[in-house]
C-alpha cells in the first residue's frame, strides 16, 4: 500500500523521545544466561539496553516524549487534535495507552487511539496520521512508538532476552505551511503468512494465561531469528527503495537513512542494497537493543537533535517487524 502526498501537504514539527535510567550490559546479561559480551556484539551489535522501572509503564515513557515534542513544535497538549500510540506491549489490553497519554498529558481535545504493528508501528502511524491530515479530518497530530518490552521477555530465553529494551519516541505532525518540509512518501504491507515466526503466543483470547499454564512463559517474545532476519533485509530494501523512487529521489540525494534498530547485520544489508554510505545511516542500537515500535521514533529525535539532518534535507525511516510487517517514509525535513 502506498501513496503520494496528493492532498495538503504535512510536516513534522516537533520530535521527542525518552529511555528509562536503569541501563542493562552485555556483562549483566551474562551473569542471568548463557550468553557472552563478545556473542551478543558479534551477531548484533547491541551493548546495552535500558529498563523501565516496575511502576513505570509504556504510556509514562510516552508522555516524557511527547512532552519534548510538543515543546520543540510549541504546541500546547490542548491543540493535540489526534494521538496514535503504536504498541505491542500496552499498559493494559483495554483501554488503548493512548487513552492513558491524552489525560496524563491534558490532551483533553484529542481522539487517542493504539495500533499494533510491531517494529513497524511508528511508520504505520505516521501514514496514517498523514493521510488524515491531509485529508483535512485533523489539523495536527501526536504519533507515538512506545514499548515496555521488558515485561514481556522471557528472561531464561537467552535467544531472546539479549535483544530487547525500553523506551519511547513521538513526533508531532501538521499541516504544513509555506517554508516548511512534508512527508513526501510513504510506504506500508504485511505478510500474515509469516505470524508464526515472531510472536506473543499467550495472553490473547487464543490462548488466555491460566492458573495451568502461568509457568510455561506464554505471555513473552517468541522468535526464529534466522528467517525474521533473511525477510527483514528483502522488505526493507524495497520499502526504502519505493519511497526514495516515488519521492523522485537518488540514494545520493539522502541525508541520513533510519533504519529499525535491531541488529546491526541487518543495517549493514539493507545499506549495501539501497546504495547508501555508511556515514549517512544512523545507529543507535549500541544503546537500546531494539525497542520495537519505539526504535525509529527514538533514532529520529536522536538525530535531529545531534544535527544530522537539517531543514531542507532528505531523510528516508525504514522498519520491519512482526506480522510480519514492514514500512518506510521519506521526508523533506
Ligand atoms: N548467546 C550465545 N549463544 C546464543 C545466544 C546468546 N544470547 N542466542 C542464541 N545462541 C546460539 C544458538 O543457540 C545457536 O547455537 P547452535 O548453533 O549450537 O544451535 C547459535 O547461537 C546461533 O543461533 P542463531 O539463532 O542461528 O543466530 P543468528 O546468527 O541467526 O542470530 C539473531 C540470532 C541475532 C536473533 C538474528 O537472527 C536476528 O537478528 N534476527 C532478526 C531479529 C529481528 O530483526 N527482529 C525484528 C523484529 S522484532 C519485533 O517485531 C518485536
Amino acid at each position: 500500500m502506498s501513496g503520494l502526498a496528493s492532498q495538503l501537504p504535512v510536516a513534522i514539527v516537533g520530535t521527542g523521545s525518552y529511555v528509562p535510567d536503569k541501563v542493562l550490559t552485555n556483562s549483566d546479561l551474562e551473569i542471568m544466561v548463557e550468553t557472552s559480551d563478545e556473542w551478543i556484539t558479534t551477531r548484533t551489535g547491541i551493548k546495552e539496553r535500558r529498563i523501565a522501572a516496575e511502576d513505570e509503564f509504556t504510556s509514562h515513557m510516552a508522555v516524557k516524549a511527547s512532552r519534548q515534542a510538543l515543546e520543540q513544535a510549541e504546541i500546547d497538549a490542548s491543540e493535540i487534535q489526534l494521538i496514535i500510540v503504536a504498541t505491542i506491549t500496552p499498559n493494559t489490553l483495554t483501554p488503548a495507552t493512548a487513552c492513558y497519554v491524552q489525560q496524563d498529558l491534558g490532551a483533553h481535545k484529542a481522539v487517542a487511539f493504539d495500533i499494533s504493528a510491531a517494529c513497524s508501528g511508528f511508520l504505520y502511524a505516521l501514514k496514517l496520521a498523514k493521510r488524515l491530515i491531509s485529508d483535512g479530518a485533523f489539523e495536527n497530530a501526536l504519533i507515538l512508538g512506545a514499548e515496555k518490552l521488558s515485561a514481556f521477555v522471557n528472561w531464561e530465553d537467552r535467544s531472546t532476552c539479549v535483544l530487547f529494551g525500553d523506551g519511547a519516541g513521538a513526533a508531532l505532525l501538521k499541516r504544513a505551511e509555506k517554508g516548511e518540509g512534508e512527508i513526501l512518501a510513504t510506504d506500508i504491507g504485511t505478510d500474515g503468512g509469516q505470524t508464526h515466526l515472531l510472536n506473543i503466543p499467550g495472553g490473547g483470547s487464543a490462548c488466555p494465561i491460566t492458573i495451568e499454564n502461568a509457568d510455561r512463559r506464554l505471555a513473552t517474545l517468541a522468535m526464529i531469528g534466522k528467517d525474521v532476519f533473511k525477510h527483514a533485509v528483502t522488505r526493507m530494501r524495497d520499502s526504502a527503495n519505493s519511497v526514495i523512487e516515488r519521492s523522485g529521489l537518488q540514494p545520493a540525494d539522502i541525508k541520513l537513512l533510519i533504519p529499525h534498530q535491531a541488529n546491526l547485520r541487518i543495517i549493514e544489508a539493507i545499506t549495501k542494497r539501497i546504495d547508501i554510505p555508511e556515514e549517512r545511516v544512523f545507529v543507535n542500537l549500541h544503546k537500546y537493543g531494539n525497542t520495537s515500535a519505539a526504535a525509529c521514533a527514538i533514532a529520529l529525535d536522536e538525530a535531529h537533535r545531534a544535527g544530522r539532518f537539517g531543514p531542507g534535507d532528505h531523510i528516508v525511516l525504514v522498519a520491519f517487524g512482526a506480522g510480519l510487517t514492514w514500512a518506510a517514509a521519506a521526508v523533506r525535513w
